[in-house]
């Protein structure tokens, strides 16, 4: 029997179930299908356009593989609901991941993702993040010390440089206990190996053949070598860790950390998990959380940088919320700053870091009256139904408010928010979600409570562009700064 995720009643019955061939979509070439058809670092752009023409629900061809493509809100999320059975994530990508050494949660197949992600999600829940919650003070205020000097020297900052120092610092102190300072050193950082894999991984996923087993090119060897730097790091993670619970062996009872947590399920007796599986998280973490929140940040201040009375309003909120400290001291105050995460959900329906989400179909399915055959992909354009008329007035225009509407006065319901789905969906939602939306707030009212955005634009002040690596990137924005003339008031 397919599992079911229809919209349409008069799919009730398997005779009614329409194949993919039937519906529209490009045409293609023999072998390659569609697949050269897009640049590969603008497919969601392209697939975009696509959407625009043959609408909805169309089909695409990636070599011998066929691609059903969804735009519509609400099947998308049945879709995303009705995991982790049909729909997982790509055996490609497990497979070019899994070469890597990237054998994690984000990759898992249906079995070992039951399996770790209970471990993952009570690692990012809110309490555990309230516990953490002093030291990113700390490296928010590292970055603030970094911004002041910017300001002060007059130069102008790499913006996603600088906020991938951020985020590796937070996610390294959270998930792995390690009190790593990226954001105050200027030598061989780990973000420049991290760096290496997401294109790499994008660039294979596109490749016609999986050349790079027979032999290896140039940027393949380039790879190899960074691999080599980023696994002796996790290595250095996983001992440190091992080292903490040799002193403390209380702490296999209570782990501290993400890392603690899966070294004493790996040692418990009987335990599935192996050493592969720990390393394999611990980079599956630094990966997921350094990209996404980084380029959400990077992406929300391009957008604020033509919205002065946007900006306005968060330094007054900040200014309101943080009183006479820099950054907001005290997990509570996070809770106040409201504008700040409306700005941030306006900015990732815009720009969400995953415009789109690739499934393959794990056995035989069925999606909204299609028969999605076992092996087959689904492609879920999210934002293309974030940005849908339908769900969203004037839905290309930056407006943050909407985000803030009272549902209950206006009698309206939440389910045309639910149609940005920046986190994806389901039960493989992003455990990461509360940790970033926090690191945003955090970073924006320091921001925003200490200095004036003179400029955030490329070098040559051309239109910033969307690359697609992996997670969707501006290219190349630089940021200046102006410290506020009463930046810390003084105290009483
Ligand atoms: C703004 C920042 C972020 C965005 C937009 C984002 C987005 C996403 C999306 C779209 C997915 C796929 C969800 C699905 O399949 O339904 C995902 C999964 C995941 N994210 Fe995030 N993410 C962010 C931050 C983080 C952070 C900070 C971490 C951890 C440090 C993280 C860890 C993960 C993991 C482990 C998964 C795999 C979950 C699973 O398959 O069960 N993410 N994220």
């Amino acid at each position: 029997m397919p599992s079911r995720l229809e919209t349409d009643p008069s799919a009730s019955s398997p005779a009614a179930l329409r194949g993919m061939h039937t519906l529209p979509g490009p045409p293609g070439l023999p072998i390659f299908g569609n697949m050269l058809q897009a640049e590969p670092m603008r497919f969601h752009q392209t697939a975009e356009r696509w959407s625009e023409r043959y609408g909805n629900l169309f089909r695409i061809k990636m070599g011998n593989k066929q691609v059903l493509v969804v735009a519509d809100a609400e099947v998308i999320g049945r879709v995303l609901r009705d995991r982790p059975a049909p729909f997982g994530r790509g055996v490609r990508l497990r497979q070019i991941a899994a070469e890597m050494g990237i054998t994690g949660l984000f990759t898992a197949n249906t079995e070992v993702w039951q399996r770790q992600r209970p471990m993952v999600m009570s690692a990012f829940a809110p309490n555990n993040i309230r516990r953490y919650f002093p030291a990113l003070v700390a490296v928010t205020q590292r970055l603030e010390t970094r911004w002041r000097r910017a300001a002060r020297a007059g130069t102008a900052i790499d913006l996603q440089a600088d906020l991938m120092r951020y985020t590796v610092d937070v996610t390294a102190g959270l998930a792995f206990g390690a009190a790593m300072n990226t954001l105050e050193s200027d030598d061989n950082v780990i973000q420049q190996h991290l760096n290496a894999i997401f294109p790499m991984v994008g660039q294979r996923l596109l490749a016609p053949l999986p050349y790079w087993r027979w032999f290896k090119l140039a940027r393949d060897r380039s790879l190899d070598r960074h691999l080599v730097e980023v696994h002796r790091a996790v290595a250095g993670f996983i001992d440190a860790a091992r080292a903490r619970l040799r002193a403390d062996p209380e702490r296999l009872e209570n782990p501290d950390n993400l890392i603690e947590a899966m070294i004493a399920a790996r040692d418990a007796p009987g335990s599935a998990l192996t050493d592969q599986d720990v390393a394999g998280n611990v980079l599956t973490m630094l990966l997921a959380g350094e990209d996404t929140t980084a380029n959400t940040l990077a992406w929300l201040l391009h957008l604020l940088s033509d919205q002065p009375a946007v900006r306005e309003q968060l330094h007054a909120e900040s200014a309101r919320v943080l009183g006479p400290e820099s950054v907001a001291t005290e997990f509570a105050l996070a809770g106040a700053l409201t504008f700040a995460e409306a700005c941030t959900h306006e900015a990732m329906r815009l720009k969400p870091v995953a415009p789109f989400l690739l499934l393959e179909a794990y056995e035989d399915a069925e999606v909204a009256g299609i028969r999605v055959p076992r092996g087959a992909m689904v492609m879920l354009l999210t934002r293309r139904a974030a940005t849908d008329g339908r769900n969203f007035a004037e839905p290309l225009r930056f407006h943050p408010e909407r985000w803030l509407e009272d549902e209950e006065l206006s009698g309206r319901s939440s389910a045309p928010k639910r149609a940005s789905m920046p986190f994806g969906g389901g039960p493989r939602l992003c455990p990461g979600r509360y940790l970033a939306l926090l690191e945003i707030k955090m970073v924006v009212s320091m921001l925003f409570r200490n200095f004036e955005i003179d400029s955030v634009a490329t070098a040559d002040g051309s239109p910033v562009e969307e690359r697609l690596p992996f997670t969707m990137e501006p290219v190349g924005l630089r940021m200046k700064l102006r410290e506020r003339a009463q930046s810390v008031p003084p105290p009483g």
